[in-house]
C-alpha cells in the first residue's frame, strides 16, 4: 500500500506566513509540518510516498525532503495541484501513483500523537472500499462529522456532514484515510461543493452509500494545525510530549512495500 500527502492549499487562514512559504512548510515546534505526516505514513509501515503540493513555493518542498530516504521514506514523487480546488481535486493527481492499488491519505496538516498501523494492516485485509478514522472533538462545526444510528460502539454511521452548522454527533473525521483505486474515479465525477472545492466528505460519503466504509476511533491526540489556534495548539501538543514524531528516522520496518 502506497501513501499520499495531500499538502496543496494556498492556506489562507494563515496569512501573512503563508505569502512567502507554503503552509506545510511552517515549523510545528522543532520541524516542519509536513514530517509530521510523513512520520505517520512511515510509522505505519508505508515508505512509498506521493507529496502533491501547489503555489508558489511548491519548489521548497524538494529542498528539504529531497528524496525522502532521510526520513524514512524509500521512494518519494511529487505531483502539482493548480488552484485550490479541493482535498478531491488534489487526490486525483494521485491516480497514477496508486497505479490500481490501495493508498493512506493524510492530510498535509493533519497531526497524530500515536499510530495508524493496525488501521493500515486492518484495511490492506478489507476487500476493497475505504476506511476512515474518527477521532472525538470538543469543536466539530469545524470537520466533517459522522452521524450515527445509535449509541455505543455498536452503532453505524449514517452520514457525513462537512462543517454542520449544527452537528449530528462530536465525532470528526480526520485526515486520514484509506481507498481502494475507485476513490480516482469518485473525485472525477464530484461536482464542487457550495464553497467551490472537490470535497473529499463526498468520496467518503461514496464509499458509505455503497456500504463499503469502515471506520476506527483514534487512539490518543489529532489536531489539525491550518488555523492560528490550531497551528500554536499543534505545536504545544508536540511540545509537551508522547508524541511518535520522536522517532524521526528511526523507521520501522516496512508493511507495504512489495505487494499492494
Ligand atoms: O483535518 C480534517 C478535516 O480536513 C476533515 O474533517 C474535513 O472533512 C476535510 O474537509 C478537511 O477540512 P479542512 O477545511 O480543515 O481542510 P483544508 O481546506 O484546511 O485542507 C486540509 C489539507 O488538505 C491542507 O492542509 C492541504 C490539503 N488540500 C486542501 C485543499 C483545499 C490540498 O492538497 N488541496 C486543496 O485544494
Amino acid at each position: 500500500m502506497k501513501g499520499i500527502i495531500l499538502a496543496g492549499g494556498l492556506g489562507t487562514r494563515l496569512r501573512p506566513l503563508t505569502l512567502v512559504t507554503n503552509k506545510h512548510l511552517l515549523p510545528v515546534y522543532d520541524r516542519p509540518m509536513i514530517y509530521y505526516p510523513i512520520q505517520c505514513l512511515v510509522n505505519a509501515g508505508i515508505e512509498e510516498v506521493l507529496v502533491v503540493t501547489g503555489g508558489e513555493h511548491a519548489g521548497d518542498f524538494l529542498k528539504l525532503l529531497k528524496n525522502g530516504k532521510h526520513l524514512g521514506v524509500r521512494h518519494l514523487e511529487y505531483a502539482y495541484q493548480e488552484g485550490e480546488g479541493g482535498i478531491a481535486d488534489a487526490l486525483k493527481l494521485a491516480e497514477e501513483f496508486a497505479d490500481g492499488g490501495k493508498v493512506c491519505v493524510v492530510l498535509g496538516d493533519n497531526i497524530i500523537e500515536g499510530s495508524i498501523r493496525k488501521a493500515a494492516a486492518d484495511f490492506y485485509t478489507q476487500k476493497s472500499g475505504a476506511k476512515i478514522i474518527l477521532k472525538e472533538v470538543p469543536d466539530p462545526q469545524r470537520f466533517g462529522v459522522a452521524a450515527f444510528d445509535g449509541d455505543g460502539p455498536r452503532a453505524r454511521i449514517t452520514r457525513i456532514i462537512e462543517k454542520p452548522k449544527d452537528p449530528p454527533s462530536t465525532m470528526a473525521v480526520t485526515g486520514i484515510y484509506f481507498y481502494d483505486a475507485d476513490a480516482f474515479r469518485v473525485c472525477k465525477d464530484l461536482k464542487p461543493s457550495g464553497r467551490g472545492e472537490l470535497e473529499i466528505t463526498d468520496v467518503n460519503n461514496y464509499y458509505l452509500n455503497r456500504g463499503d466504509l469502515t471506520h476506527e476511533t483514534l487512539e490518543g491526540w489529532w489536531t489539525d494545525a491550518g488555523t492560528f489556534e490550531s497551528l500554536l495548539r499543534a505545536a504545544r501538543l508536540v511540545a509537551d510530549g508522547g508524541a511518535n514524531h520522536l522517532d524521526l528516522g528511526l523507521a520501522r520496518p516496512p508493511l507495504f512495500s512489495a505487494a499492494r
